[in-house]
């Protein structure tokens, strides 16, 4: 797929521009290998591709909101989108990093590998501005009408189909090469409501798709609740992240964003429209809770639990290698592994960053929990630093509320910088295995490759005991490790497929050895993982894929490693074609 598979991608594009029939002749044995088109979705420049009226018609059906993309970087190419415009363009240079930018465009995505150059502000101004592998046209969904009118466009004719709200996925599952999206950002309604059933009674929230973590806390915070989103405020809440599981820094309190969701508002593949909770379309309501993004169904809104604000206690801290023989350093990492697994049984949870020059705490999140009882739980580990002689720098802070600790103690987090890949790792792996675990941290710091770590108790017991298809290696995880490699954007582009294919040959592999049939959280994977099924989704993958089929039989939805993914493979050009 895209680049990284430019051999066998050269013989389909070259097949798909080629039409004569002689010439068809001569490359007869590669068409034979290859797929037929009938099995295809259309693609701009087919003939079964809508006409200019017939996307006038789609647009008068969804009141006007029908948005033709022009890529968000036009003003920096020679191209037919925008004029080229150095002042804009510098500004989009300086600015890209920040999710900020991307979140007003219908087509943007802030994964730069699945953006593929098709139009990067990077490139020089000669470089191509193409649509590529953005969508080629966004419904702004104003509500349940738009988006049947959308799906019944694209089933009609054929065409690809994403589903996209803030383009945070690090795998490129909200866009698509030749795609319509249907872009879910803006339902923004909300409400506090009473919720009570057989599971749960108490306060709940109900979200619009398009509402983001930091909207959702602020609502909450004003009402004197807390809830589960992630450590990005722009994050979408109801999109792909509770989809997907999310863990967020209230996790060894209430669980995962997904344990908390109590109905969903869905319209199905063959244009139902539909609510999923613990009494109807409970297969549904299972699937969407943990299983993945944009491949069961069109979330239109989430109703999930919201919890009584707490005090909250933050900590950060840091100190870096400089002067400090390596095995000490990784020996400071391996005592801060070590208090972890009392750490987030208080209910706290840690963000940790490191590579072999610098370690960050950045932050410990510790809801409900005293001051005192915090600073107890980490003398062990800066006990430890003392002892090596490595000088650090920390902070402790105590917060009225949540939200307050929120926006104090995390910082900004920036887009495009990286590739990325993980895997869970298991509480006991900690316990016996510590040592060989930094051994292998270690081994890809010096490789090129950084950590960050996510240190939480997800355990059923602590969530809830919800019934749902959350990765079963989320519960009795205690770091879900992410591994990342640094994106230049004015690298030559191999290098960049180099350190991708890195992550999967090397990096991955040595976590695994030490976690052998583990797991890995969907949103924050490698998505050229071998056995992706396995590694993350777990037992639950048949299961899934039984719900995917009854939901969306024709497979309207696709994303890279979604549950179903298997019904297609993309072409070098990003085309979608049955999988053979
Ligand atoms: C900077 C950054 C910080 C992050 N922090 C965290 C974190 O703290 N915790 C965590 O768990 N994860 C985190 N993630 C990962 C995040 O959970 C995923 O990127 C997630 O896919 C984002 O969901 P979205 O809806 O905002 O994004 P999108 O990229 O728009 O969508 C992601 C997927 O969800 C599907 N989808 C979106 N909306 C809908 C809908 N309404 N109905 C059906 N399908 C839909 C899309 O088709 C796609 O497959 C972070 C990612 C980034 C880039
Ligand atoms: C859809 O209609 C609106 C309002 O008439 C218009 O502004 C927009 O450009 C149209 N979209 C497309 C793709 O033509
Ligand atoms: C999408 O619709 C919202 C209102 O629902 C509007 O505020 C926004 O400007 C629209 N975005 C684009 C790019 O048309
Ligand atoms: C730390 O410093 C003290 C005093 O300088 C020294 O005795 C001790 O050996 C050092 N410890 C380590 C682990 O370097
Ligand atoms: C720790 O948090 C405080 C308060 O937000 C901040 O001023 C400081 O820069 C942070 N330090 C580190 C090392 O992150
Ligand atoms: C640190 O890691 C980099 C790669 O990220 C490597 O080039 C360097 O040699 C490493 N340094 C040490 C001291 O291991
Ligand atoms: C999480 O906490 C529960 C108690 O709530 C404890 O029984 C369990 O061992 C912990 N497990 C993990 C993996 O963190
Ligand atoms: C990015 O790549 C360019 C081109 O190879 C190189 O000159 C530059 O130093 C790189 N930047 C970083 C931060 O490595
Ligand atoms: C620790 O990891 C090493 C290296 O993978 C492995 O050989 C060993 O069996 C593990 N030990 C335990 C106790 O799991
Ligand atoms: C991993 O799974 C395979 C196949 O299911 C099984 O044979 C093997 O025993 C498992 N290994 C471990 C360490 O659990
Ligand atoms: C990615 O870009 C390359 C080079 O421009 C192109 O050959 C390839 O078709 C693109 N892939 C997709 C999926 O658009």
């Amino acid at each position: 797929m895209l680049r990284s598979t430019l051999a066998s991608g050269i013989t389909i594009g070259a097949l798909a521009s080629i039409s004569s029939a002689a010439a068809l002749a001569v490359t007869a044995n590669i068409a034979a290998a290859s797929v037929n088109r009938a099995d295809c979705r259309c693609f701009p420049g087919d003939a079964c591709w809508p006409s200019a009226n017939e996307w006038n018609s789609l647009n008068q059906t969804v009141n006007g909101r029908l948005i033709a993309t022009i890529p968000l970087a036009a003003a920096c190419h020679d191209d037919q989108y925008a004029a080229y415009d150095e002042e804009r363009c510098s500004e989009l240079q300086n600015s890209w990093l920040d999710p900020e930018t991307h979140l007003p465009s219908s087509s943007s995505i802030m994964a730069p590998f699945f953006a593929n150059q098709s139009c990067d502000p990077f490139q020089p101004r000669s470089a191509q501005c193409v649509i590529g592998t953005y969508v080629q046209y966004a419904i702004n969904v104003s509500d349940v009408t738009d988006v049947v009118n959308g799906l019944n466009f694209a089933t009609n004719h054929n065409i690809r189909l994403v589903v996209r709200n803030t383009g945070h996925d690090y795998n490129g599952k909200s866009t698509g090469a030749g795609a319509l999206g249907l872009w879910m950002g803006n339902l923004k309604d909300t409400e506090i409501k009473d919720w009570s059933d057989k599971h749960y009674t108490g306060k709940a929230i109900k979200v619009g798709a398009g509402i983001r973590g930091g909207e959702a806390y602020k609502i909450a915070d004003a009402a004197g609740y807390q809830v589960v989103g992630g450590e990005c405020p722009t994050v979408g809440i109801a999109g792909g992240y509770s989809q997907g599981g999310g863990h967020s820094a209230l996790t060894s309190r209430h669980g995962l964003a997904a344990d908390q969701v109590l109905e969903w508002e869905v319209v199905t593949a063959t244009g139902g429209h539909i609510l999923a909770n613990r009494q109807q379309n409970t297969d549904l309501y299972w699937a969407l809770s943990g299983g993945g993004g944009g491949t069961y169904g069109i979330v239109l809104s989430m109703t999930s639990k919201l919890h009584p604000d707490t005090p909250t206690v933050g900590f950060n801290l840091t100190f870096t290698s400089a002067g400090i023989p390596m095995d000490i350093y990784y020996e400071a990492i391996t005592a801060y592994h070590a208090a972890l697994p009392a750490i987030v049984d208080a209910g706290a949870m840690s963000v940790w960053y490191f590579t072999n020059e610098s370690f960050a705490i950045s932050p410990i999140t510790a809801p409900d929990v005293g001051l005192s009882e915090l600073m107890d739980l980490l003398a062990p580990f800066m006990d430890k630093l003392d002892q090596l002689n490595i000088t650090y720098t920390h902070y402790f802070g105590q917060f009225e509320t949540y939200l307050e600790h929120f926006d104090t103690m995390f910082s900004p987090i920036q887009v495009g910088i990286a590739q990325y890949g993980g895997r869970l790792i298991p509480r006991s792996v900690v316990e016996n295995n510590n040592t060989a675990l930094t051994e292998a941290f270690r081994f890809i710091n010096e490789n090129g490759g950084q950590f960050i770590g996510v240190g939480v108790n997800a355990s059923l017991a602590r969530s809830g005991f919800p019934e749902n298809a959350v990765n079963p290696g989320w519960r009795d995880a205690l770091i879900d490790t992410t591994l990342t490699t640094p994106w230049n954007f004015t690298a030559p582009w191999e290098e960049m497929v180099a350190n991708k294919d890195k992550m999967t040959n090397l990096f991955i592999p040595k976590l695994a050895e030490l976690t052998p049939n583990g797991s890995c959280y969907l949103n924050e994977g490698d998505f050229q993982q071998p056995n992706f099924q396995e590694v993350f989704y777990g037992k639950n993958y048949q299961k899934l894929s039984e719900i995917k089929d009854k939901y969306d039989p024709h497979h309207i939805f696709y994303a890279t490693t979604a549950v179903g993914s298997e019904y297609w493979e993309p072409q070098e050009d990003g085309r979608l074609c049955r999988a053979t």
